[in-house]
């Protein structure tokens, strides 16, 4: 959540400090930071409110100095106003930035305040900074007093941390939130992404679990968990053919849903051939592996555990393998039964996702055969610590709400059903039907986005209704459910998707004129029951907004309002269906005048629990 970034510099480093939260913002944007030392003083401006009102700020009163940290706070402890929003200080010489939560700050906090430390705010971190306050009065090595701190603390967090006495460190550390090291020549920096630091390098060190590192401008000190001192491991950042500016769209979230024609090419490329599926996407020595897998246990969290429930149907379907999805917040917390041979797969756009990791951490206590991650950033904690992944090629996401990530996401799903299919005996018809079908899905994907006029004119219906229904069937359930997810998400329209089967068993008493039900409506071997569902919703003067196939036999009429769609294979319904969904979102947060980009109260990496 939260956004940390750090920098230790001949130059001023205000500037790349700013530069690194703008590029954050999408960590959280409810009030941000920074504190820069001038060479005498330890100098903070805090404002509540987004990156830009920091900046307003910074315009009239402006930081100087060579060493500096700073934050975009997403709140957990403390409402988000100017006294909570980091960098938090013990007395006028220490700086704390952090991402994360404390869990045992309440003990802590009783025992500062007996020690006379005074608190000016209502967060977890501000004890971190006089902890270490009370532990320089014994330790004189700022270094050694950080790890003495981190020791003690119980919870998740990335931290960074300045001191006025010691203007040539900048300290950091690592425990359940991502934290990096950007190397430079003669300056560093730290960030709690790579992203944040592009403007100044592209050689990064990524903090394992528990490490700790002081950085001064010429040296990278990392140590581990128990105190050792680590090899520094320095990896070159891999550009994506993405850029992470808006370009000609007004919203990061339209170019991210025209990109991906592009980015679902680029996932496939390599992995689908002519007429047959790639089988040896993890190298030889992983097919295997992958050959003896009996079951299949996918985890994730939001937008992605949508994908995962799609991947069922088609696991399932083609591979033959039992499949479960589930996700991850309940899974790390069940008593759950690992079926023998069960291959563990993630599905995490950041792979920083807090729930997710932790799931993962369990699913290797609990005998999972091999884990398996699917995601969009190369050096993230869930690549790193999966045994086996399969990269998106969505290049970098900032819309909070997700739609090339997720479109990616089920490519690459299909590719893994596919490959996983073909190794039991999938016949070769099919995967010829399935490989070709996908060879022309970023067509269709092109031909879906040229109907994006009408997407718009019907959300011209939606900018004064206060909820609405997502009705779809088989795998075309959780797009009804990602669809629902993205209009409740950046339009703050209450939106509920239900199996269409379910709707005599309670959302039916819902619906009147003023509940649209938008229905996904493909030409699959479920349309005729659907079509029965959607007489029961006109029969209740529902007015219905259908997405459907173009020879489905559904056309315009009173109470319906109908999108044709181009043909596609049925199993490949589910990615091509989502992108009209994605636009009407889209579209009615517009005209609602939302912040479509950083909806309110949500984040775009959830690094906390
Ligand atoms: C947040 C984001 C969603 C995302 C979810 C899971 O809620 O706003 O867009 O789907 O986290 O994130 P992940 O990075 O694990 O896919």
């Amino acid at each position: 959540m939260c956004g940390i970034v750090g920098a230790i510099a001949a130059r001023e480093v205000s500037a790349i400090l700013l530069e690194g939260q703008r590029r954050l913002e999408y960590r959280g944007y409810d009030s941000a930071g920074m504190a820069v030392f001038d060479g005498q003083e330890l100098n903070r401006l805090r404002r509540a409110g987004k990156v830009q009102q920091l900046a307003d700020a910074l315009g009239s009163d402006p930081l100087h100095g060579h060493l500096g940290i700073a934050h975009t706070r997403w709140a957990t402890h403390g409402q988000p106003n100017e006294r909570n929003a980091h960098p938090h200080m013990s007395g006028e010489r220490l700086a704390v930035v952090h991402n994360g939560i404390i869990e045992n700050y309440a003990t802590f906090k009783a025992e500062l305040k007996d020690k006379g430390y005074v608190f000016t705010s209502d967060t977890d971190t501000e004890v971190i900074a006089h902890l270490l306050s009370e532990a320089l009065k014994l330790e004189s090595d700022l270094y050694a007093a950080f790890r003495q701190v981190i020791n003690q603390l119980e919870g998740a967090f990335a931290l960074g941390v300045i001191h006025a006495d010691y203007p040539e460190l900048l300290l950091c550390a690592r425990k359940g939130s991502p934290l990096v090291i950007g190397v430079g020549m003669g300056e560093n920096f730290i960030g709690s992404d790579p992203l944040a630091l592009l403007q100044v390098t592209d050689r990064f060190i990524y903090l394992n679990e528990g490490d700790t590192a002081c950085v001064s401008r010429e040296q990278i000190e990392v140590r581990n968990a128990r105190g050792e001192v680590q090899a520094l491991d320095i990896k070159r950042y891999e550009h994506g053919t993405q850029s992470a500016d808006k370009g000609q769209y007004k919203h990061y979230m339209l170019k991210e849903i025209f990109e991906q024609p592009g980015v679902i090419q680029a996932t496939l490329n390599g992995r689908v051939g002519k007429g047959e599926i790639n089988t040896q996407l993890f190298g030889d020595s992983a097919q295997q592996l992958m050959d003896s897998v009996q079951a299949v246990q996918i985890i994730a969290c939001g937008t992605s555990y949508h994908a995962g429930m799609v991947a069922r149907y088609w696991i399932e379907e083609l591979a033959g393998i039992p499949c479960q999805v589930e996700i991850a917040s309940e899974y790390r917390y069940r008593k759950t039964i690992t079926l023998p041979n069960t291959l563990f797969v993630t599905i995490s756009q950041s792979g920083e996702t807090a729930d997710t990791l932790a799931a993962l951490r369990v699913a290797k206590e609990r005998g999972a055969l091999a884990s398996l991650a699917i995601c969009n950033v190369p050096g993230s904690s869930l690549v790193r610590e999966s045994d086996l992944c399969l990269m998106t090629q969505a290049g970098p996401e900032i819309g909070v709400a997700s739609t090339k990530a997720f479109t990616t996401q089920l490519s690459a799903l299909m590719v893994l059903t596919l490959s996983l299919a073909k190794t039991r005996g999938l016949d070769s018809t099919l995967e010829a039907e399935l490989t070709d079908a996908l060879t022309t899905l970023p067509a269709k994907v092109e031909e879906v986005l040229a109907l994006s006029q009408r997407v718009e004119q019907l959300a011209t219906h939606f900018a004064d209704k206060q909820h609405s229904l997502f009705l779809g069937r088989g795998a075309l359930y959780p797009i009804a459910l990602e669809g629902a997810l993205k209009l409740k998400e950046i339009s703050y329209i209450h939106a509920e998707a239900y199996p269409a089967g379910e709707l005599k068993h309670g959302p039916l008493a819902l619906v009147d004129s003023e509940m649209p039900v938008i229905t996904v409506a493909p030409g699959n071997e479920l349309l005729e029951k659907l079509k029965s569902n959607m007489q029961e919703v006109r029969a209740r003067g529902g007015e219905l907004y259908v997405f459907a196939d173009q020879h489905a036999g559904i056309e315009d009429q009173e109470g319906y309002h109908i999108l044709h769609l181009p043909k596609i294979h049925p199993l490949l319904e589910p990615i091509l269906y989502t992108v009209p969904l994605q636009l009407l979102s889209y579209y009615v947060a517009v005209i609602r005048g939302t912040d479509v980009d950083q909806p309110r109260n949500l984040a775009k990496s959830v690094t906390v629990e």
